[in-house]
């Protein structure tokens, strides 16, 4: 089970994942037409488990045929253990799910010995991303010169835009400044590709944040983070979650990414996107794909079906053969904006 949900108390109506039969320990080759390639990277197709919904894969080896995505983004890791937030850490609202988790993660240390292998030995052709947290600018560089001579990764996500925390996280993406030295000591850190995540938070301010990301270094963009919420319990007229406000995911968040993909991907055509937040069908993951991602992700819709992951990618097969589709390039970027 993910560490996060095994550390939060889950609100009973978040549906139990259920166990699938056991997956093939041999690598799928790519379903044609849904590979895509990034950054130099293949997968074999776009569905990339969201950080923090997936913890480092083998919470999830009896519950997702981690075979049948293109990747996973690990949950966070930083350079100390954290405990992260107080309970409640989720919490379910009519749009989605609300959660302060407070990036609660072992630490680099453990990652590396107790957790960055199974991917590599069991799912070798699932692309593992490994999402890094830093609570002071050097700390990101810190992660990630701890873990680079690992092989089985093939990417960073950094990770400069979560509203739960009291220090790091939003502030970083959030001022164009600290974004330039975050990345570009990353970027010096590292040969790999590394995808900066940021807020839908940042509202008019994303496509100019993107932009200082791929100038300092980024390779490629994750489109959106949970966007900061609050749900009131009205009973106590206290807050649902043990931190106060939180990160709002799911339904709610779909059209506030798709919108935050289609800007980022005008001003910077050339630079690929991870597009998430609320997707939770095959149509859902069109959209981003229509406003211009290469890959999308998936966090809340697997929380609530594991099997999620894998229908998005068999609908979205149909959905090629059915519109004549031999290649999702064909299909991104290809929506027509009002005249
Ligand atoms: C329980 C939970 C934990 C998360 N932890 C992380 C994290 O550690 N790092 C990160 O970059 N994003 C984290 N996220 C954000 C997701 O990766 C994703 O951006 C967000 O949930 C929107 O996608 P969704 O609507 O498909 O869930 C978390 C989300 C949830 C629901």
């Amino acid at each position: 089970m993910n560490p996060d949900l095994r550390a939060a108390p889950i609100t009973d109506t978040l549906a139990p994942r259920v166990r699938v039969s056991s997956p093939s320990p041999v690598a799928v080759a790519a379903p044609r037409p849904l590979g895509v390639h990034a950054c130099g990277i293949d997968f074999r197709n776009p569905i990339v488990l969201a950080s923090g919904t997936a913890g480092y894969g083998h919470e999830l080896s009896e519950v997702i045929d981690l075979d049948a995505i293109g990747g996973l983004s690990s949950k966070a890791v930083s350079v100390t253990p954290r405990k992260g937030a107080p309970a409640l850490r989720v919490g379910e609202f009519a749009g989605g799910m609300i959660n302060a988790v407070g990036l609660a993660n072992p630490g680099m240390h453990e990652v590396r010995t107790s957790h960055l292998g199974y991917m590599t030995q069991h799912h070798a052709g699932t692309r593992v991303l490994i999402n890094v947290i830093g609570f002071a600018i050097n700390e990101f560089a810190q992660v990630i010169e701890h873990l680079n001579d690992l092989p089985g990764h093939v990417a960073y996500e950094l990770n400069v835009s979560c509203p739960n925390t009291k220090a790091g996280g939003l502030e970083f993406g959030s001022d164009p400044a600290a974004l330039r030295e975050v990345v570009s000591s990353a970027r010096a850190a590292t040969q790999r590709p590394l995808f900066v995540k940021l807020s839908p938070a940042l509202g008019s301010g994303l496509v100019a944040a993107a932009q200082t990301a791929v100038d300092a270094g980024a390779d490629a963009l994750t489109l959106v983070n949970t966007m900061p919420g609050l749900v009131v319990d009205t009973q106590t007229r206290g807050t649902r979650l043990g931190f106060g406000s939180g990160g709002v995911s799911g339904p709610a968040l779909l059209p506030i990414g798709v919108l935050a993909t289609w800007r980022v991907s005008r001003a910077m055509p050339s630079v690929p996107i991870c597009g998430l937040g609320g997707v939770s069908s095959a149509v859902d993951a069109l959209q981003y794909i229509m406003a211009g991602a290469t890959l999308i992700g998936v966090g809340t819709a697997s929380l609530r079906d594991p099997r999620a992951p894998e229908r998005i990618v068999r609908d979205l097969t149909r959905w090629c053969n059915k519109h004549g589709v031999s290649d999702l390039a064909e299909v991104r970027g290809t929506l027509q904006w009002p005249q």
